[in-house]
């Protein structure tokens, strides 16, 4: 029976309601058993059955569940930085995509590798994040946009499931964008994906969740209506990109659908945040690509207040969000979206694993749930997020097991 005591602040997120009640508890201790949190209490009441095995020592630091990064593009092909720099000097996301950029640019990069080299680059990236305290990854396909390569995506992060120390949710995004192929008959690309690629999905078990991007550009309310209720049909969650770049509905139509998350909303509308709430549509925020399209964030205030649980995510893809870094995309949630330490940290924890279908096992350190844990080396949540560095995460505990350790402890940051 492992346990990790002195734990200056453990930040339980216990609570399934409130996004500031992460459930603190001061001069901690907690005991799994076979990869489960068995318990969970001050450090000077361990019960004796848990007093016997292994004891690892936080150092009075802060301890959080294990981060949860609910939306991520983490397998792709190539990079795009030249979209940057051209962004910077004043051209549009939108101008970019229709000059045969953007995503169509890493479908190309993406198509041009097996199996084994996607795998190779998402599983680094994974390891990336470990380190920063990350231990559940959601990862979208929908850089294939073809049945071959869709398919060689997720078949890749089955691989990174096996070969990292994440938990990998996979979900099938080949509604992404109509590839350039079939341009002038949408409804072949729709019929392919209804036809061919879900029954495919499905039946190697590839996808837990199947996501649309619904934008001008992208996909209209009517052609996800078709995607999804196919999809669901074959058991799979929902999933939606909407109101990134304009207010085209997405919300309602979340919540219409019975979607687990709505992600981006930049432009939600007020009849939409009503929506979500009544739904319960978890909202997923993406300040890391609300920051790199230099966009107003999204009314997470709004969200907050009309009842909607609000996750925060990296969208970590190669254009919009060129960055794994869960904390820095927490800090921007609280300088941007005036969230909260505590209410990002929430966010990033207990109701993203529900943005996922996992809020029962992943998300919350309580008995029952994942012994999935992060060691933050700050006295406490705020301290964390306000004082930003590379990485305040010394330690990671996943499924049970040390993964992660900062080479150097070296001293505390000075209190
Ligand atoms: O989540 N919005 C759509 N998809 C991605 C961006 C994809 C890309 O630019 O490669 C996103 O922002
Ligand atoms: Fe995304």
């Amino acid at each position: 029976v492992p346990i990790l005591t002195n734990i200056g602040c453990l930040a339980t997120c216990a609570s399934p309601a409130g996004q500031d009640d992460i459930g603190v508890i001061h001069d901690a201790a907690v005991a799994w058993r076979d990869g489960i949190i068995t318990w969970v209490g001050p450090a000077d009441r361990v019960p004796d059955e848990h007093a016997a095995g292994p004891v690892w020592n936080a150092g009075a630091r802060l301890v959080t569940p294990g981060l949860v990064d609910c939306h991520t593009h983490l397998a792709f092909g190539g990079w795009r930085a030249g979209e940057f720099t051209s962004r910077i000097s004043g051209a549009s996301y939108a101008e970019i995509a229709r000059r045969g950029g953007g995503i169509a640019r890493t479908v190309r990069d993406t198509r041009a590798l097996d199996e084994r080299a996607l795998a190779d680059r998402a599983a680094a990236f994974a390891a990336g994040m470990v380190e920063l305290g990350i231990t559940a990854i959601e990862c979208k396909s929908g850089y294939g946009l073809d049945v071959e390569t869709e398919l060689r995506l997720l078949r890749a992060y089955r691989r990174v499931a096996d070969e990292t120390r994440a938990r990998i949710v996979p979900t099938f995004l080949g509604a992404h964008v109509v590839p350039a192929e079939y341009r002038d008959d949408r409804e072949a690309y729709i019929g392919l994906l209804v036809e061919e690629l879900l029954p495919r999905v499905r039946a190697e078990e590839l996808a837990e969740f199947c996501d649309v991007f619904v934008e001008e550009g992208a996909f209209t309310p009517d052609e996800a209506r078709t995607i999804l209720g196919a999809a669901r049909a074959l058991g799979l969650g929902v999933k939606l990109h909407v109101d990134q770049l304009t207010d085209g509905g997405g919300a309602a139509l979340a919540a219409e659908l019975g979607a687990t998350s709505a992600d981006h909303l930049e432009h939600v509308s007020p009849a939409g945040i009503e929506a979500l709430a009544s739904a319960g549509v978890v909202a997923v925020t993406l300040p890391l690509a609300t920051l790199y399209l230099d966009q107003d964030p999204p009314p997470a205030r709004d969200l907050i207040e009309a009842g909607v649980a609000v996750a925060v995510a990296t969208d970590f893809n190669p254009g919009t969000a060129p960055s794994y870094h869960l904390p820095l995309a927490l800090l921007l949630a609280c300088t941007r979206q005036r969230m909260t330490p505590s209410e990002a940290l929430k966010g990033a924890t207990r109701f993203a694993a529900r943005a996922l279908g996992r809020e029962a096992s992943w998300g919350a350190i309580e008995p029952g749930k994942a012994a999935d844990l992060a060691v933050i080396d700050a006295p406490d949540v705020d301290q964390w997020l306000y004082h930003h560095r590379p990485n305040a995460c010394v330690a990671v505990v996943a499924a049970g097991r040390v993964v992660w350790r900062m080479d150097r402890l070296g001293p505390a940051q000075p209190s």
